[in-house]
C-alpha cells in the first residue's frame, strides 16, 4: 500500500502549508528588513496622486487640544516623528507558540511615537489608540494616550499590495485611513470602512541598517518642530 502513504504524506504537506499561510507572514520595512519590536521606524504614507505628502506626526485636532490626534504632515521631505511597535502581550496571539522574533501580519500590536521630549499633553501616553467614546463620530480619529492591552490600543498590520513592502493598519472597528484634517486640509488618521480613504503606509526603520546615518536627535527635533502645526 504506497500509494495511499504517499497521498496522506502529501495530504499533510498541504495542511502545513496552509496553516503557515494562516499565520500570517513577516512585515518588511522600506529596506526589505523584516519588522522587529522595540525598533524605531518612520510610518511613512505611500505617495500617490492624492498624497503627497510627508510622515505622521502628533497634532491637535479639537480644541482643547488634548487629547492629540495624528495627522500627515504637508511637507513632503518631514519624515514624521517615529513610532515603535510591541506586543499586545507577553503570552502570544494564538496559533504563535512563541511571541515571534519578527512581527507578522494580522498580530496584535501596540504603536507608540518615540520621543523623549514630550511637551504636550503630558498626562496621555504616547501610544495610539481609537476614539471608542460615546461621542465619537462615525469616523472615529485616532487619537494619543492609548493604553497596553486595551481593545482600543490594538492594531494590526495587514498587507496593502500596492507595490513592495505596503501595508494598512487595521483595528477590530475598522481600518486606519485618512480624511482632509482642521489644519489646512492635512489628512487627519481616523478608522474607517470606506477603502478609497484607506491609508497605505511604509515602514522606515529610523537607523538606515546600511549607514547609519541618522541621528535620533536630529529626527526628534524635526519631529517637534512642526508640532503641533508642522
Ligand atoms: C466598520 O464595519 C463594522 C462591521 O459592520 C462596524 O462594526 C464598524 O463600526 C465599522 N467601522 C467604521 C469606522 O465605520
Amino acid at each position: 500500500m504506497k500509494k495511499p502513504s504517499l497521498l496522506s504524506f502529501l495530504f499533510t504537506l498541504i495542511l502545513v502549508a496552509a496553516a503557515v499561510c494562516i499565520q500570517g507572514e513577516r512585515v518588511k520595512d522600506t529596506y526589505g528588513f523584516p519588522l522587529s519590536p522595540g525598533e524605531q521606524y518612520f510610518i511613512q504614507p505611500v505617495k500617490t496622486s492624492r498624497n503627497n505628502g510627508g510622515g505622521l506626526v502628533p497634532a491637535a485636532i479639537t480644541f482643547p487640544f488634548c487629547p492629540l490626534g495624528i495627522t500627515q504632515t504637508l511637507l513632503p521631505y518631514q519624515p514624521g516623528l517615529p513610532v515603535s511597535f510591541s506586543y499586545k502581550q507577553r503570552r502570544p496571539n494564538p496559533p504563535w507558540p512563541i511571541p515571534p522574533v519578527n512581527i507578522p501580519t494580522s498580530y496584535a500590536l501596540n504603536i507608540e511615537f518615540e520621543s523623549n521630549i514630550w511637551p504636550f499633553c503630558k498626562e496621555f501616553s504616547t501610544l495610539w489608540k481609537f476614539d471608542d467614546s460615546s461621542s465619537a463620530p462615525k469616523e472615529p480619529p485616532i487619537l494619543i494616550g492609548g493604553t497596553r492591552r486595551e481593545q482600543n490600543s490594538i492594531f494590526m498590520i495587514e498587507n496593502a499590495g500596492e507595490g513592495e513592502n505596503t501595508y494598512k493598519l487595521t483595528t477590530f472597528a475598522g481600518t486606519v485611513g485618512a480624511i482632509p484634517g482642521v489644519w489646512f486640509k492635512a489628512p487627519q488618521l481616523v478608522l474607517t470602512n470606506d477603502t478609497a480613504k484607506t491609508l497605505v503606509v511604509k515602514f522606515k526603520r529610523v537607523i538606515d541598517p546600511t549607514t547609519a546615518a541618522t541621528s535620533t536627535s536630529r529626527v526628534e527635533k524635526q519631529g517637534l518642530r512642526m508640532f503641533p502645526f508642522f
